[in-house]
């Protein structure tokens, strides 16, 4: 594969400039095997487990680099539990998750998940911190929650560390704490999104940002697009729906599993919905009954990050756990329309390599063709 060289990608010595998020090592690992930068999602992990998954990380990538993404939302106050939070849901909340769990005759999760198990409190956050602090993790990314205590850290031990932001506004608020890149991530991504489209916000983004490199997020699944974010002035893009649909996302703790690989294989690109549901906080995900339940007349409110995963975690868990078919359901993003069949994440990376060099090739081209302005 010919390697497409931006600055970024040279700095960090990929041949690839494609960034893949995702929750599963294997894809992290695989992605980086490929010529990409894997950027494992820790997330759901506790701080004790995450030494040993990054040094599973490492031992399987050699001396290529690997970036962890770390979310770190605010506002759970130290000292509760995940029992104190639950004991002062409010009722009518909780009448409305029992409401739903015998309308679908949802079982009881016997499975202790992130979502059913975890209470993110500023401790919780801390030991992840640390965690990544002490590992030789090569970038870290922040999804949600950024201090500049914590940029100060990661760069006293030579991290590269950048931000994924939806606005204009959030570059402003991150633009002092000395980011090494951002990740402009517009409306159409998998995940917690924002209402600004990838094509608007790349550019802007772009023309603040100056020399720090910025990197395209948002509905990419097919490297024209990624030719376009090169055009735009993005260094690379970065991607999570697209490796959802991979081999090597089919086993280990958060394996896809046949259902909900036939949903992503079946969606278009209209088929996703944003949806305060399951976090508090806005998500794109796959349609299904979960995202139509919080949308229709009467559904309460969601509770604030992180009230809500402490409300829906049981629900959340069985749904997984029993297969519930119509609310099985994940994060995806518009793009999920190029997801069309099961493949292997380096065949996934020299499709979207190839993709890019026909874009960027297109382009050249056109440009080259003495028709501007005709
Ligand atoms: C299943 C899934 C889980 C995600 N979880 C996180 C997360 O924990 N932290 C984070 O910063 N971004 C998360 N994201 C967002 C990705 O980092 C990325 O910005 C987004 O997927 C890009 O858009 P795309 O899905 O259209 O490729 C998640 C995305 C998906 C699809």
């Amino acid at each position: 594969m010919t390697p497409i060289p931006t600055p970024f990608a040279e700095r960090l010595g990929i041949a690839q400039p494609i960034f893949g998020f995702s929750h599963s090592i294997d894809v992290t690992v695989a992605i980086c095997n490929a010529g990409g930068l894997g950027v494992y999602g820790i997330a759901h992990d506790p701080p004790e487990a995450i030494p040993a998954k990054l040094a599973e990380i490492r031992r399987r990538v050699g001396k290529r680099p690997f970036g962890c993404d770390i979310m770190m939302p605010m506002g759970m106050p130290e000292g509760e539990t995940l029992e104190s939070v639950r004991a002062d849901l409010p009722p009518e909340h909780v009448a409305f998750m029992e409401s739903i769990r015998d309308k679908y005759r949802i079982p009881a999760p016997t499975r202790k998940t992130f979502f059913n198990s975890i209470l993110r409190t500023p401790t919780y956050f801390e030991g992840q911190l640390e965690a990544l602090l002490a590992s030789d993790v090569d970038l870290v990314a922040f999804g949600i929650g950024l201090t500049a205590d914590a940029v100060e850290r990661l760069h006293a031990r030579g991290k590269i560390v950048g931000a994924l932001i939806g606005s204009p506004r959030h570059f402003e608020a991150f633009r002092p704490l000395g980011l090494d890149f951002i990740v402009a991530q517009g409306s159409e991504a998998g995940g917690h999104t924002g209402t600004i489209g990838t094509l608007v916000l790349v550019p802007e983004i772009v023309e603040m940002a100056d020399e720090m490199p910025v990197l395209a997020a948002g509905g990419i699944g097919h490297g024209s697009q990624i030719a376009g974010a090169i055009a735009m002035g993005a260094q690379g893009a970065w991607l999570g729906t697209s490796w959802l649909s991979t081999h090597e996302h089919a086993g280990g703790d958060h394996a896809i599993g046949e259902r909900l690989l036939e949903k992503l294989i079946e969606a278009g690109s209209g088929d996703t919905a944003v949806t305060r549901g399951s976090s508090g906080k806005p998500q794109r995900q796959i349609v299904s009954d979960w995202t139509a339940t919080w949308a229709a007349p009467g559904a309460p409110k969601p509770l604030k990050m992180p009230f809500q995963h402490a409300l829906v975690g049981d629900v959340l868990t069985a749904i997984d756990e029993f297969g519930i078919e119509p609310m099985i359901h994940s994060p995806a993003g518009q793009g999920v329309t190029w997801t069309r069949r099961r493949q292997s994440v380096a065949e996934l990376i020299e499709t979207l390599v190839r993709q890019t060099h026909d874009g960027l090739a297109r382009a050249a081209r056109y440009a080259g063709s003495g028709g501007h302005g005709r």
